[in-house]
């Protein structure tokens, strides 16, 4: 009976992952920092079945998930055997999505990351061993890799795809650029082009969403997104406001970049992040938490909503969000807008001016995620 009133309080809706013919469910879930980090998969297995339950579909990974490398695809393929194996309908391997993002391997070594088309197939074939899979649906490559040309990354792609070891790749945090021209790279040459993209997006990280990308929605290219980090690592949940809690993500061992990275923004955004409590409990009868996934929901152009999740309260939790977008309004939108811009609030905007007085014009560098021809130590 109870199992019955939450499913139909979760009601699930499906999107088009792009132009793939896939349909995603618009709350999915991934496995970073979390399974392989601090939970098991025990807590795995309990939290999987919750998704499913509520009609999740797609699941993430990467070959750099995990304590080790590699450790979030280990625990997530003995995590789907096990729920295969209690009930082999409902996690029948047709009508789930499962993708993993190649970049960072476990080896560490000079040829064990990247894009070249070696490490693009040995490192989708360690996956799959890990995975226990024969094929992903997708695989995204982590980031760009600006050692390796466009067009051998298109080929190394092309090549796992036509091997049978995935069906779709694509792209995660690349400019639109670098997406384009892969794309016709790939239709020039006769090889696969890239068909999604994985930025972050949340209410404190828009600009390629909303801005860089939108012509990528469009045709010929009509790119699907699987959004990551909705609710900015947990920060957009309000429990880092006063302190880091014990156990959580900011708290665990290897993550202190993201807490150095929080206390230089807290003063700010926690401000925004009140206000957005208020809002939350005032005009939705919710929790920020709610509000900060169901705002990503009413953005059209997400073909689905990454969650995170280390507990089963969770993910209940964040489930509910699909009901909460459906009863934000335009005027909800517009005072989600204002608090986000800091209107009404002398001390944010104080702080907006100290800062442009105070910033110069920096170029932007472009990233090299650990990829560089010569390193500080190597003799010239
Ligand atoms: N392509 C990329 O570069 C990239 C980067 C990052 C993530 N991703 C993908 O996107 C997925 C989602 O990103 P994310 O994990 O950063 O999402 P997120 O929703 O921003 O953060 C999830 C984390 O917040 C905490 N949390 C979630 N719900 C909560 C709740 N109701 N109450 C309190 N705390 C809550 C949990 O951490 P604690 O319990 O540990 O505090 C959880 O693991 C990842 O798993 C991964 O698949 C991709």
């Amino acid at each position: 009976m109870a199992e019955e009133a939450k499913k139909e309080e979760i009601q699930m809706e499906y999107r088009m992952l792009g132009n793939t013919g896939l349909k995603v469910s618009t709350l999915s879930f991934g496995f970073w920092a979390t399974y392989g980090v601090k939970e098991g998969v025990d807590r795995c297995v309990a939290v999987l079945k919750i998704c499913r339950a509520a009609g999740i579909n797609f699941f993430d990974n990467a070959e750099a998930y995990g304590k080790e490398n590699g450790d979030a695809e280990i625990i997530m393929g003995q995590a789907l055997k096990k729920l295969r194996e209690a009930d082999p309908k409902l996690w029948r391997r047709t009508d789930i999505v499962i993708s993993t993002k190649i970049f960072w391997g476990p080896g560490g070594g000079q040829n064990e990351k990247g894009l070249s088309r070696k490490h693009v197939l040995e490192g989708t074939n360690a996956s799959l061993k890990r995975l226990q899979l024969d094929y992903v649906d997708v695989v995204f490559c982590h980031r760009p890799d600006p050692l390796t040309p466009t067009e051998e990354v298109v080929r190394g792609f092309t090549q796992l795809i036509r091997e049978g070891k995935a069906y779709y790749w694509g792209t995660s945090e690349w400019t639109a650029q670098q997406i384009t021209e892969a794309y016709w790279i790939a239709k020039m040459e006769n090889l696969i082009p890239p068909v999604v993209e994985q930025p972050q997006y949340n209410l404190f990280e828009r600009t390629n969403m909303e801005k860089n990308y939108l012509r990528l929605f469009e045709a010929p290219y009509k790119i699907g997104t699987t959004i990551w980090s909705p609710l900015a690592s947990g920060v957009l949940t309000g429990k880092y406001n006063e302190k880091i809690p014990e156990g959580s993500r900011m708290a665990q061992k290897g993550y202190e970049w993201l807490k150095k990275r929080w206390e230089a923004q807290q003063a700010e955004k926690t401000k925004i992040i009140q206000k957005l409590q208020q809002i939350a409990e005032k005009d939705l009868n919710t929790s920020i938490t709610c509000l900060a996934i169901a705002w990503c929901i009413k953005n059209r152009n997400v073909s689905c909503v990454l969650l995170g999740a280390t507990k089963e309260h969770q993910i209940e939790e964040n489930l509910k969000s699909l009901a909460v977008a459906k009863k934000i309004t335009p005027e909800i939108m517009q005072k989600i807008e204002r608090a986000c811009a800091g209107e009404e609030d002398d001390v944010i905007n104080d702080l907006k001016k100290e800062s442009t007085k105070t910033n110069k014009y920096k170029p932007t560098l472009p990233g090299t995620y650990g990829r560089v021809l010569v390193n500080k130590t190597d003799p010239l």
